[in-house]
């Protein structure tokens, strides 16, 4: 491999930029050529490329967003579209790639490999949906962010003695509601992954007023439904004055935490690394404190493992 290219695709995640500077730097460390791709798979078949040296990754650790933005790209889908893209990556003299993003990222990262592109794809998503990795870029910001949310929604709830609902990002996955509603104390939590039953959320809620409870936080993840519909409904069933709060894009955003800039640093470091051992579409993860190389098709072709022993834990403490 003589000539790296960086890109990032998909819902952006804070840390992306932390994976582009160690791609970008470990690359120039060991003598390679590196460019930049802007705009995801949609900047790739429009030839939006640059060379990147040292100093074009300055100062971008702790920031979040992306410095190359982002874009979701149906057209990459197509075999005309992916065709541009491996043109594209010819005519700069481009002989592998780093992709950073999700799954749908992923499946373009793994048609490239397929027209014979050597493609590693780095976890970036602030959902933790992704198999074969404990841990995706930006989860553990956009967690700490929704705790500080919760507090804050908690202190007026509080106030106000009132039920809130949160609802928060994650696609399919509940891991952002369960991580953040277990530190952040909510009463009940709503996941995709576990039925819930209406009546004993309410139950739950009028047993801890009865108890002296003042005030409740029930978070619900995207993927389970509206919040909004849910705080109707708990409102409707107890005559209660509830207020929902949907802590949408603000998760997507903001400097990232240490472990998520470390994870990134580590991550696209690695994705060089395997780039120059000669593999191809794989993706890196991290399990354990061990980082690891998995087949990209085992990534997207098999479930998630979901610990659901988290999310009980919540339950029981927040009894
Ligand atoms: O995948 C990240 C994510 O933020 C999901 O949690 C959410 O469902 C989706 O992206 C929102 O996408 P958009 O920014 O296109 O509205």
């Amino acid at each position: 491999v003589k000539h790296i290219g960086v890109l990032t695709s998909g819902g952006d995640a804070p840390g992306m930029n932390a994976a582009i500077r160690a791609v970008v730097r470990k690359s120039v460390y060991h003598g390679l050529r590196v460019s930049g791709i802007r705009h995801g798979y949609a900047g790739l078949m429009a030839g939006e490329i640059e060379e990147m040296d040292l100093g074009s990754v300055a100062d971008i650790i702790q920031r979040g967003g992306t410095k190359l933005y982002t874009a979701r790209s149906p057209e990459f889908l197509t075999d005309q579209g992916q065709e541009l893209g491996v043109a594209m990556l010819q005519k700069h003299d481009i002989d592998a790639l780093v992709v950073i993003g999700g799954d749908g990222s992923f499946r373009g990262a793994r048609a490239l490999s397929h027209r014979g592109v050597r493609t590693i794809g780095v976890p970036g998503t602030i959902d933790n949906d992704l198999p074969c990795t404990d841990y995706t870029i930006g989860f553990d910001t956009a967690i700490n962010t929704a705790i500080d949310a919760i507090d804050k929604i908690r202190d007026t709830a509080t106030s106000h003695e009132r039920t809130f609902v949160i609802e928060v990002m994650g696609r399919n996955a509940g891991d952002i509601a369960v991580i953040s509603g277990l530190a952040g104390g909510a009463e009940s939590i709503l996941i995709p992954e576990a039925p819930y039953d209406m009546d004993q959320i309410i139950d739950k809620l009028e047993r801890g007023v009865e108890r002296g409870k003042r005030h409740s936080i029930i978070l619900v993840a995207e993927g389970v439904g509206k919040g909004m519909k849910i705080g109707e409904l708990i409102g409707q069933r107890t005559g209660w004055e509830v207020r929902v709060t949907v802590l949408g894009h603000l998760q997507r955003g903001g400097s990232p935490t240490a472990f998520d800039r470390a994870l990134a640093s580590r991550m696209g470091a690695m994705a060089v690394d395997l780039l120059i051992q000669g593999e191809t579409s794989m993706m890196v993860g991290i399990k354990g404190k061990k980082m690891i190389a998995t087949d990209i098709d085992a990534a997207l072709d098999s479930m998630r493992e979901v610990d659901l022993s988290i999310y009980e834990l919540a339950g029981i403490l927040s009894i």
